[in-house]
């Protein structure tokens, strides 16, 4: 009796393997392609994080955009921007009649015309004489850059003057500095290869020279009365454009200046001109007369058809 129950036993633990056994061996690819997702999602996320860590690690690609972003002199980190310290402008503006000046036709197009001849002769000039220029001229150039548009209105923008013969060095010292980084390391081969033919260098003997230099700041939010910060929409479009009416008063002007953006050297400069820490430097222009013996490399422009699209 004792042995046909073993017996019956041993009979049932078999079946039991076997149902084990034959489940298991069905699920196997699963099991196999469960597996194998699993390794494919690890492997996935370990190649993305070294991927956003070799991104990190290169050499800035695009540091002209990034240089705002490493102001460690701005000590205004993000989680002070806080909603309440933010307010609107002012909404009532009074409406009054504008009066257009008007010209014949024939004047425009002689004006048009006049007045692309006076651009067409401005070029960058890296060779500029110490001889003096009025400051009323100067005055004048950037009462005329002040006249630009901006996003509502916010004119965000600070243009420092610089005449101090010893202020100007120590502008030329932080940009040659930061500038030689720049050419050697920083720019990359190519940039460095494409600014070959223009002879440029990291030695700005112009910032010694030029009897002034205008250091142009983005004010990136401004600073109302009551201590509120004001949104500065398209900040930057609205400084560029500034700049550019800026050179086209010192072209007229009968000035030189070359447009540059010293690289890294942004929080530096505003902390030598003592400007607040919502300026941040978009341009550095040297003004002044040429030297004599100044050359510019000769470079040709675009023709008309090459720059508009008329549809
Ligand atoms: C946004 C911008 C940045 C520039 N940066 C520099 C610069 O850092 N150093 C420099 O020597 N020239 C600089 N230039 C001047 C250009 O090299 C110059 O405008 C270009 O070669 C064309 O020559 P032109 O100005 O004589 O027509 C810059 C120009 C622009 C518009």
């Amino acid at each position: 009796m004792l042995h046909t129950e073993e017996k019956l036993l041993n009979l049932e633990g078999r079946l039991h393997i076997s149902i084990v056994m034959a489940l298991f061996s069905s699920l196997t690819p699963v099991f196999i392609a469960i597996i194998c997702v699993l390794i494919g999602a690890i492997l996935k996320k370990t190649n993305g994080e070294k991927e956003k860590h070799e991104t990190k690690s290169k050499p800035l690609s695009h540091p002209w955009v990034d240089e705002d972003l490493k102001d460690g002199t701005d000590h205004h980190s993000e989680e002070e921007v806080v909603d309440e310290e933010w307010q609107g402008l002012e909404e009532n503006v009074a409406h009054v009649p504008f009066f257009a000046e008007r010209y014949s036709e024939a004047e425009m197009i002689k004006r048009s015309q006049m007045f692309y001849e006076l651009l067409n002769k401005r070029r960058s000039v890296r060779f500029l004489s110490d001889e003096p220029v009025p400051r009323e001229v100067i005055d004048n150039v950037i009462r005329t850059a002040g006249t630009s548009p901006s996003g509502a209105h916010t004119e965000p923008w600070t243009f420092v003057v610089v005449q101090e013969p010893y202020l100007k060095h120590k502008i030329r010292e932080i940009v040659e500095e930061e500038e030689e980084i720049n050419y050697k390391k920083r720019m990359g081969d190519r940039w460095v290869n494409d600014l070959k033919r223009l002879r440029t260098n990291w030695i700005k003997e112009y910032l010694d020279t030029a009897p002034y230099l205008i250091l142009i700041f983005k004010q990136v939010y401004g600073q109302l009365p009551n201590g509120k910060k004001k949104t500065h929409y398209y900040n930057e479009i609205s400084v560029s454009i500034a700049c550019g009416i800026l050179l086209a008063a010192l072209q007229n002007a009968g000035l030189y200046t070359v447009t540059s953006t010293p690289l890294n050297c942004g929080p530096q400069l505003r902390v030598l001109l003592q400007r607040p820490a919502n300026e941040k430097l978009l341009l550095l222009l040297p003004v002044g007369y040429p030297k004599k013996d100044a050359t510019v490399p000769a470079l040709t422009r675009k023709p008309l058809e090459d720059i508009m699209v008329v549809m």
